[in-house]
């Protein structure tokens, strides 16, 4: 709690390096974290050269952090993770037989394909929130700060869609991966007091139904 507490979104960063065993352990966290079934529906490119940043800064709508941080966590939602080669593997893995995969796999409530590519690509990048924000604390942990990078061209928001051919070509990324965010990484500049703008409990937290409050 202490770490989601003092946690905040930091965009100016110093020019002292992350050690690679932090960065790995960062982008482990975000290997481990839970998702649908457990298809693990992602993939994590770290970028720490000059040439690579800058061009996702301009991904970024000119966002500068995305540039004078010291590395990217590119967090890919992989819709091919669904695929029912890729998808059984996983099931078999849990012991499930082919039969009962075969079932699962007609199943709306289980397998998202059945219900068309809108509903995979939002069921995919659900599952990059997990691991998002587990890599986030870890690195809030090792003192390492951040910030969600969402604004950006992808499928997503569907704006210059050569640019972000460009970049996703560039990082060896094929049509079935989306860049769903990115994670920018460094020591602080200079600590600024911690800034929770949130709404209050009772706003958003209700008992049994909305507008009943927990005492
Ligand atoms: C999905 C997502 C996308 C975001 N995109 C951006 C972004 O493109 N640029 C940015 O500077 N901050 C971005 N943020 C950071 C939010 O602005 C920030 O988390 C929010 O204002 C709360 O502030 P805090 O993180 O300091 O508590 C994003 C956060 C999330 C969760």
């Amino acid at each position: 709690m202490k770490i989601i507490e003092e946690r905040q979104s930091v965009r100016k960063y110093s020019d002292k390096e992350i050690p690679v065993s932090v960065l790995k352990s960062i982008l482990n966290a975000g290997r481990l974290a839970p998702s649908w079934m457990n298809v693990q529906s992602w993939k994590f490119i770290l970028v720490r050269s000059a040439e690579n940043k800058e061009l996702l800064s301009k991904l970024a709508c000119n966002q500068p952090h995305v540039k004078n941080c010291d590395s990217v966590i590119v967090c890919v939602a992989d819709t091919g993770a669904w695929d029912k080669e890729e998808f059984s593997k996983i099931l078999k893995q849990k012991g499930i037989a082919d039969a009962a995969i075969e079932n699962i796999m007609t199943m709306p409530a289980y397998y998202p394909p059945v219900l068309g590519e809108a509903t995979v690509k939002l069921r995919t990048v659900e599952q990059l929130t997990y691991a998002v924000a587990y890599m986030m604390l870890e690195a809030e942990d090792n003192g390492v700060k951040s910030c969600i990078i969402g604004a950006m061209s992808n499928e997503l928001t569907e704006i210059n869609h050569e640019l972000s051919e460009e970049v996703k070509a560039k990082l060896g990324l094929g049509k079935k991966e989306i860049i769903a965010s990115m994670i920018t990484l460094g020591y602080e500049a200079e600590p600024a007091p911690v800034r929770k703008l949130r709404k209050d409990f009772n706003e958003v937290v209700f008992l049994e139904k909305i507008g009943s409050l927990i005492e």
